[in-house]
C-alpha cells in the first residue's frame, strides 16, 4: 500500500469556485443535437422537438454554461440560416464535418433549449469565412431591444426580449489548418480585434474571446497567443486554450497524468499573456476560457483532398451521422476528473471551461434516436464536481511516491484539490490515485477547515478499469460509497483504489 498526504487550509486559497469552470458545449456535429438535444418525434420531446430525458440528464450534470455553435462548424456557419420559419430554412453542406445541416435547429431553438435547461449561452462568431458585419448583426439580432430591422427579425421569430448573451468566441481554433478559414496569428489577431471593437460599439459590456491554441502541441503555440493578445490586449478578456487526451498504444499510466500536460499548458498560457501585459504596460490581466477539453480517441482529420470513411466520390453526404461517439471507460471517468481538479487548481486564472461535448459526440450523455438517453462513465466525476465544489478553491500541496510514465516523467501518484464554503459548513476534496496497480492511503490534513465528520466519501472505481455503461447496463460504471475512510480529530484518512478518483465531504460546522 502506498502512502500519500496533504493538508486542507483556508490559508491556501486559489479563488472563489467559479461556476463557469462547469461549462460544455453543443456543436452541430454528428448526433450532438439532431436525435441528441432536439428530435420532433421522440416519446419525450416537448412542443418544441427538445428531449426532455437529455434536458434532465443535463440538469443533473450541472452544466452551468454551454458553448454553441461550434467548433469547426462555426467556421463555414450562416447563422441566418436557422433562424425563421423552418419550411424555409435552407439545407448546406457542412465543411467541416462533411454532412448535410438542415438548419431546422438554430438560435432560436437553442436559446430555448438553454432557458429550459438553465444554463448560459456563450455563442461563438464566424471568423473563419465571414468578418465583422456578420458578427455586429448575430449580436445585435441576440441582443438589441428591438426597433431596427434585424432585431426586430428575432421579436417576429417569436422573441420579443433580447437574450443577453454575454459571453461571445472571436472564432473557433482558427490556429488550426483543418479549420475552414485557417489563418496567420497576425491575419487571425486582426480580424478578432476589429470584430471586437464593432461588437463593443453594438454592447461594451460583453465578455469576449479571443482564440488561443488548439493545443499545446500546436508549433505556433506560444507565439499565436503572443501575437494574438498583441492585437488585441484591451479588446478582450479571455483566451481560449483547447486540450484533448487520449490512451497511447495501451499506455495508462501516461494517459492517468494527463492532468500534468493541462497544468503546464495553463501556466504556460499565462505567463504568455502575463508577459504582453508587461510589454504593453497593462493593469489588466487576460484570463483563460478552457473552453474545449475531454478525453477523445481521435481518428485521424481527413485531408481536405480525401474523402473520409465511408464517403466516396459522387455519394450525397449524410444527415447528422454517427460521429465522434465515444463510448467511455473508468480510465476515462479518472482522468475527466483529473482534468476537474486541474481546472479547479488554476481558478485563479481559468474563469471559464466547456467540456467538449454534451451529447453524443465524445459526450458525458448518450442517447439513441427513439431510444434511451444514459449517463456515461464521465458523467459522474462532472456532476458530483459541479455539485459539490462551492466558496473557495484550496490548492492541495501533496506528499506522495511518485509513478514513472513514458510521456511526463515522473508524476505523484495522487493529484488532489479541495474546496471550502464556510457559510455551508463545508469542505469537499477531490482526490486522484493515478497508480495503475496499487491502492493508496491518503491522509489530509483538515483541522484548519474545522472537519468534524465525514458526510459522505464516493469513489469510481472497477476491477476492470476498461469498463463501460451500456444501454441494456447504464448504472455499470458509478461513483459507490467507500467504507475505508475515517475522521479522528480532523485528520481524514482514505483508501483509494488504484485507478481511481474520489470525493469525500467534510461536515465543518461542528455538526
Ligand atoms: O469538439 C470537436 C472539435 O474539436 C471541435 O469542433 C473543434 O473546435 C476541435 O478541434
Amino acid at each position: 500500500m502506498l502512502h500519500a498526504s496533504t493538508t486542507i487550509d483556508p490559508a491556501f486559497r486559489v479563488a472563489p469556485v467559479r461556476r463557469r469552470t462547469f461549462g460544455s458545449f453543443v456543436e452541430h456535429l454528428g448526433r450532438g443535437v439532431y436525435t441528441g438535444i432536439y428530435e420532433p418525434h421522440h416519446p419525450t420531446a416537448d412542443a418544441d422537438g427538445l428531449r426532455t430525458d437529455v434536458l434532465d440528464l443535463v440538469r443533473e450534470l450541472g452544466v452551468s454554461t454551454v458553448r454553441y455553435p461550434g467548433g469547426n462548424f462555426v467556421s463555414a456557419y450562416r447563422w441566418e440560416d436557422g433562424v425563421g420559419p423552418k419550411d424555409q430554412r435552407p439545407t448546406r453542406l457542412d465543411l467541416a464535418w462533411r454532412a448535410v445541416e438542415t438548419n431546422q435547429f438554430g438560435l432560436d431553438e437553442f436559446m430555448r433549449w438553454a432557458e429550459k435547461a438553465g444554463v448560459e449561452p456563450m455563442m461563438a462568431v464566424n471568423l473563419g469565412t465571414r468578418g465583422v458585419l456578420e458578427a455586429m448583426d448575430l449580436l445585435e439580432y441576440c441582443n438589441y431591444p428591438g426597433g431596427t430591422t434585424t432585431s426586430d427579425q428575432r421579436v417576429a421569430h417569436g422573441r420579443t426580449e433580447p437574450y443577453g448573451v454575454t459571453m461571445w468566441c472571436l472564432g473557433n481554433e482558427l490556429d488550426g489548418p483543418w479549420q475552414i478559414g485557417h489563418r496567420t496569428a497576425h491575419e487571425y489577431g486582426r480580424i478578432a480585434a476589429e470584430t471586437a471593437r464593432a461588437m463593443r460599439f453594438v454592447q461594451p459590456d460583453l465578455e469576449l474571446v479571443a482564440c488561443g491554441s488548439s493545443h499545446y502541441g500546436m508549433p505556433t503555440f506560444g507565439t499565436w497567443e503572443r501575437t494574438v493578445l498583441e492585437e488585441t490586449y484591451d479588446l478582450v478578456d479571455h483566451i481560449s486554450l483547447h486540450a484533448y487526451y487520449q490512451e497511447r498504444d495501451g499506455d495508462l499510466a501516461s494517459f492517468l497524468a494527463s492532468a500534468r500536460n493541462m497544468d503546464d499548458y495553463i501556466r504556460a498560457a499565462v505567463a504568455t499573456a502575463d508577459s504582453v501585459r508587461a510589454e504593453l504596460k497593462r493593469d489588466k490581466r487576460i484570463q483563460i476560457s478552457f473552453d474545449e477539453w475531454n478525453v477523445w480517441y481521435q481518428a485521424p482529420n481527413p485531408e481536405p483532398w480525401q474523402y473520409p470513411p465511408g464517403l466516396r466520390a459522387g455519394q450525397r453526404w449524410p444527415q447528422a451521422p454517427r460521429q465522434l461517439e465515444n463510448i467511455y471507460t473508468v480510465a476515462d471517468a479518472v482522468v475527466v476528473g483529473n482534468l476537474l481538479i486541474s481546472l479547479l487548481r488554476h481558478s485563479d486564472r481559468v474563469t471559464a471551461a466547456c467540456q467538449a461535448q454534451l451529447v453524443n459526440v465524445i459526450a458525458p450523455i448518450f442517447t439513441e434516436p427513439g431510444g434511451r438517453a444514459w449517463k456515461q462513465s464521465i458523467f459522474h466525476p462532472f456532476a458530483l464536481t459541479s455539485a459539490a465544489a462551492a466558496g473557495e478553491v484550496l490548492w492541495c500541496e501533496t506528499r506522495a511516491p511518485d509513478v514513472e510514465t513514458a510521456t511526463y516523467g515522473e508524476v505523484p501518484v495522487v493529484d488532489a484539490v479541495a474546496t471550502h464554503d464556510p457559510d455551508g459548513g463545508q469542505a469537499v476534496v477531490f482526490v486522484v490515485n493515478r497508480s495503475t496497480a496499487e491502492p493508496v492511503t491518503f491522509e489530509a490534513d483538515a483541522r484548519a477547515v474545522g472537519a468534524g465528520r465525514v458526510q459522505r466519501c464516493l469513489t469510481l472505481a472497477d476491477e476492470d478499469v476498461y469498463a463501460t455503461n451500456t444501454a441494456e447496463e447504464p448504472e455499470r460504471v458509478r461513483p459507490r460509497d467507500n467504507p475505508r475512510v475515517r475522521l479522528r480529530e480532523g485528520l481524514l484518512s482514505v483508501v483509494l483504489p488504484p485507478v481511481s478518483w474520489s470525493m469525500v465531504t467534510l461536515a465543518t460546522d461542528g455538526s
